[in-house]
């Protein structure tokens, strides 16, 4: 196919699905030694859904693109390729993106996984962006999705208090008009900080340094000081770049999209940068942090609500185990 740089890209629908039970924090005081009142104050989650045995990375992921398909109009046999963003499926062979495709029809698509943890969804719509507008394909499925509950220790209350489950998917296509679509786009990585969190599955994974800490294998391990204080630096500077990089002021934006991981490091950077904090989307309190779904679930709920006004940018940012972060701005 001939490059074609002339044109943009549209995001066509949007769709998310999550697991049918909501664990609250007062059900999560009974699991482990933690208070409402703590992880309120400390992440601003209230609530998250937890899948149960028959509610996977597969399921959750096939049903918010079902939803994302329905909504864009497009023919699943007309996508060029079908990316998902997750670091928790059931398979490691093959990728969870071949099992949804065939799932929802998509037949002749390209299909393979990224693993980014929670910056995945964003590295997969810049990529998809990028596919599309120098004319490598018209039409890109893109889905992020996690099941992390079940890769937590539930004796752990660092790592358990935070995890969420959910699925957010977008279907994004070829549009004439060259400033729709990504206006600025950065992905970023640093691999020296992956001990801050990581999955190990036996002794050989677990670094020297955490060697004498209690650690169950085969469970989550997070070092959340750290991540959090990278994270706040990183969001505020992502945001800062992106505004710089587009000669965007704060109030030129119609929405800021931020991985939801802490309630403490989205207001951080609404502080630092004055950001306006009624365009600033917050739905950590009923979903916890649901890694790579978290931003397509914001992304949906504003589609659904009608909220995307055609035409206005959409800052996007996320930061993730990896460590790797990256940035968007959409124009819509
Ligand atoms: O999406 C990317 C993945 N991860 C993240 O984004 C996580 C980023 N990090 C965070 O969000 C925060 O670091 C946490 C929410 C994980 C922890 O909050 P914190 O304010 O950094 O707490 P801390 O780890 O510094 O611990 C402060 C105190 C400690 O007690 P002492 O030593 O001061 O007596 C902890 O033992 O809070 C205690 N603590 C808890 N207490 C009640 C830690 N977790 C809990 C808990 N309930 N769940």
């Amino acid at each position: 196919m001939t490059a074609t740089f002339g044109r943009g890209v549209r995001i066509a629908g949007t769709g998310r699905a999550v697991p049918a039970q909501v664990l609250t924090n007062k059900d999560l005081e009974k699991l482990v030694d933690t208070s409402d009142e703590w992880i309120v104050q400390r992440t601003g989650i209230r609530a998250r859904h937890k899948a149960n045995e028959h509610e996977t990375v597969f399921s959750l992921g096939r049903d918010a693109l079902l939803q994302a398909l329905q909504a864009s109009g497009v023919n699943p046999a007309d996508l060029d390729m079908v990316i998902v963003a997750t670091v928790s499926g059931e398979m490691l062979c093959p990728s969870t993106a071949a099992r949804i495709s065939e799932a929802v029809g998509a037949d002749d698509a390209a299909v393979f996984d990224i693993a980014a943890a929670c910056s995945g969804f964003l590295y997969a719509l810049n990529m998809a962006d990028t596919m599309i507008r120098c004319g490598r394909a018209e039409r890109i499925a893109i889905v992020g999705v996690e099941v992390l509950t079940r890769l937590v220790d539930w004796d752990d209350r660092t790592v358990s208090i935070i995890f969420g489950d959910g699925a957010g998917a977008a279907v994004v296509v070829a549009d004439p008009d060259p400033s729709r679509g990504c206006i600025h786009q950065t992905m970023h990585g640093d691999g020296r900080m992956w001990r801050t969190l990581y999955h190990p599955r036996n002794e050989r994974e677990v670094p020297p340094a955490d060697a004498a800490n209690p650690i169950r294998l085969g469970h989550l391990r997070m070092h959340g000081r750290e991540i959090y204080k990278f994270a706040v630096t990183r969001f505020q500077e992502a945001i800062k770049d992106a505004l710089d990089r587009t000669g965007l002021g704060v109030d030129d934006v119609q929405h800021y999209i931020c991985h939801q991981s802490n309630q403490r490091i989205i207001e951080s950077a609404v502080e630092k940068l004055s950001l306006p904090p009624e365009r600033v989307y917050v739905n950590i309190d009923r979903y916890g942090n649901t890694s790579a779904a978290s931003i397509p679930i914001c992304l949906d709920e504003l589609c659904r609500a009608g909220r995307i006004e055609p035409g206005k940018p959409i800052i996007l940012v996320a930061f993730g185990a990896g460590v790797t972060w990256a940035s968007c701005v959409w124009n819509a």
